[in-house]
């Protein structure tokens, strides 16, 4: 399952389930792009790590809802790698409020970074995904899209708004033998459940059959899997990884 050579692009990858995405395609012989908002250091440690691993990366900092600023990382894609053949639009936040107490900014936020990073990310690197020999649009969505989350009605508009957008680019891209793929991670151990309380988080955990949170490494072993020429002929597709929450 070798990705070497290929140039991976990978949004919010300087921690979490994006850095473990990075070291995972890194350690294949992919060339990566570690995108972040503002965590350089963060950054500079991902690739660091790919390094050592015997893998080429290089940083590129950008807000993904900021169109010029997704234009620039491709820029800096171009002049360390050339253009991608992986993308994968992982950047992702949360502003948890009951809905009663939810504001229009609140929604406004999660849409900008999650949806509208998405279509900045995608559009931008378009082109380069058409054109590689496989190309592959890998975005990362949530169990949340599917089954809804108390507090969360703008992240899981947004998640599962994720679906319908790969699905239609899964379409659109297959005519030039490129895929579009989702990956709906169940509740991860990263700084992003970090602020899920105690309590929620054990009624999380007793409502996963497999009776843990996932770890990065088990959604970065699918995106890898996406990534690769393995999964040729796989398009259009929601792969769940979530312990089995739906059973
Ligand atoms: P995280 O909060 O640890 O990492 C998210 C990364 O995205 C951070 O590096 C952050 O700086 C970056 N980011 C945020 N806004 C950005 C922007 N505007 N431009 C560029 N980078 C930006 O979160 P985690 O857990 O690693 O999440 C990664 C993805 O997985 C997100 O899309 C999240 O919604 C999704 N996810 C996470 C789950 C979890 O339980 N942790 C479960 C299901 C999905």
């Amino acid at each position: 399952m070798s990705m070497d050579g290929r140039t991976c692009v990978i949004t919010g990858s300087a921690r979490g389930i994006g850095r473990g995405i990075a070291e995972y395609l890194g350690e294949e012989g992919a060339n990566v792009v570690i995108n972040y908002r503002s965590s350089e250091g963060a950054a500079h440690d991902a690739v660091d790590a790919i390094e050592s691993a015997g893998g080429s990366a290089v940083t590129a900092q950008a807000d993904v809802s900021d169109r010029d600023a997704v234009e620039h990382m491709r820029e800096v894609c171009l002049k360390a790698f050339g253009p991608a053949d992986v993308l994968v639009n992982n950047a992702g936040i949360t502003a948890d409020h009951q809905f009663t107490e939810m504001t229009r900014a609140d929604w406004d936020r999660v849409m900008d970074v999650n949806l509208g990073g998405m279509f900045n990310c995608t559009q931008t690197f378009y082109d380069d995904i058409w054109n590689a020999e496989e190309g592959r649009l890998i975005n990362i969505s949530s169990v949340v899209g599917k089954q809804g989350n108390f507090g969360q009605a703008n992240y899981a508009a947004a998640k599962s708004g994720m679906f319908g957008f790969t699905r239609t680019i899964a379409l659109e891209l297959a005519q030039g033998g490129s895929t579009a793929n989702c990956v709906a991670p169940g509740f991860t151990a990263t700084d992003m459940v970090e602020t899920v309380p105690e309590h929620v988080l054990e009624r999380i955990i007793s409502s996963v059959p497999l009776e843990r949170l996932a770890e990065v490494e088990d959604i970065a072993a699918v995106v890898r899997f996406l990534a690769s020429e393995d999964s040729s002929y796989v398009t259009g597709e929601v792969i769940d990884v979530n312990g089995g929450m739906d059973l």
